[in-house]
């Protein structure tokens, strides 16, 4: 076996431009740590493991990823804790998705050693820049691109992997809106809805546009079957609470299957608070806002951890009919689960689930 650790060139700085910022208060997604870690895939196989000062690169206009789409991610956090150390949340899930995004994509695997180690040791140069406050973090950013010049359409036989990891605050600032969005799908049985493909996320942004002009920050999408059945948000997976009961639609391959979402899944069933994993029909949600039995809607996500919804819109004819959720200070479960996943993550409870790894310090 390949130690591809022992082969990782670091090309370290010798001063922090971290200096520069309050990383408390950064935008999200603005500001970059001075590191990046990045490998080559050539030849069948992945080379040239390097640590470098974070930069941007040289390209060609005809670089595949940006002509076909040839280009996955993922997205998960370190944290501070209250004693100082540096712990990563659940990146062997993240590992373990990112390569299911690959095999759909046509892309080459990572080995868990690449990105484990990448990742580790990066952490290790940049932690001076995970923020202390209750709910900052450091958000990483690892992703793959096809990089053959060519723009026949073929799978690429170059790659990049890269991570690189930004000083993140809450994504959500308030409790947001979100509009049903029964025009545009977001994924068709047998599609790529179950990975994290760039594509993704670019054809949400239109409905998004769309919904946001109209005071919704968010989007809810739908089955692309059927038009009934709610999948999950634009930026995240999506729950609800009904009569006591943690909701959330299963898994299927046009969801993606959100490390936040499981876990606050597992925190739930070690809670006792019964959970369903099914089929939600917007009809359901609706009738039970209006019936008082749906008491929560939250988004779950890694960027947004726990989003309130306070709001779902459905466009009746010309209009759009706002569903009013009980206010977010009364909410039981999804304050449980948000102040949970911190406690576990700045170390004030016990990590029961072994989902953080200690960065050396
Ligand atoms: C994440 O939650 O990590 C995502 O990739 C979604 C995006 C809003 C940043």
């Amino acid at each position: 076996m390949i130690t591809y650790s022992e082969s990782i060139q670091i090309n370290a700085l010798d001063y922090s431009r971290v200096v520069k910022y309050n990383i408390n208060e950064v935008p999200f997604g603005k500001v970059f740590t001075d590191h990046m870690f990045i490998a080559d895939y050539k030849e069948g196989h992945w080379q040239n493991l390097r640590i470098v000062p974070y930069q941007k690169f040289e390209m060609s206009y005809a670089m595949s990823a940006l002509h076909y789409g040839q280009a996955i991610f993922e997205g998960m956090k370190a944290f501070r804790q209250d004693n100082g150390d540096v712990v990563v949340f659940r990146m062997r899930d993240n590992w373990a998705r990112l390569n299911r995004s690959a095999v759909r994509m046509a892309m080459p695997e990572v080995p868990e050693e690449i990105f484990v180690e990448g990742l580790l040791q990066l952490l290790k140069l940049d932690k001076v820049w995970v923020p202390d406050s209750e709910n900052g973090s450091l958000y990483i950013r690892p992703f793959m691109i096809a990089t053959e010049e060519a723009i026949g359409v073929k799978i690429s036989s170059e790659y990049q992997f890269i991570i690189i990891a930004s000083p993140a605050g809450v994504y959500y600032s308030k409790p947001i809106k979100a509009l049903i969005q029964n025009t545009f799908y977001r994924s068709v049985k047998g599609g790529i809805g179950y990975v994290k493909a760039a594509g993704n996320y670019g054809r949400s942004l239109y409905p998004t546009k769309l919904a946001q002009d109209r005071g919704y920050q968010q989007i809810l999408w739908l089955d692309a079957e059927k038009g009934r059945y709610i999948e999950e948000a634009g930026t995240m997976n999506v729950m609800f609470v009904k009569n006591g009961t943690l909701i959330t639609p299963e898994l299927t391959d046009t969801l993606l299957s959100g490390i936040t979402r499981d876990s606050v899944l597992k925190l739930a069933r070690k809670m006792g608070i019964p959970t369903e994993e099914r089929r939600v029909s917007v009809e359901e949600i609706l009738t039970g806002i209006e019936k008082g039995e749906v008491t929560e809607a939250f988004g779950v996500g890694t960027a947004a951890t726990v989003a309130h919804i306070t709001t779902i819109g459905r466009e009746e004819g010309d209009l759009i009919r706002d569903y009013v959720l009980p206010p977010v200070e009364e909410r039981k479960y999804s304050h449980l689960f948000d102040k949970t996943l911190r406690d576990i993550r700045k170390g004030r409870i016990p990590d029961e689930f072994g989902w953080l790894i200690k960065v050396e310090r």
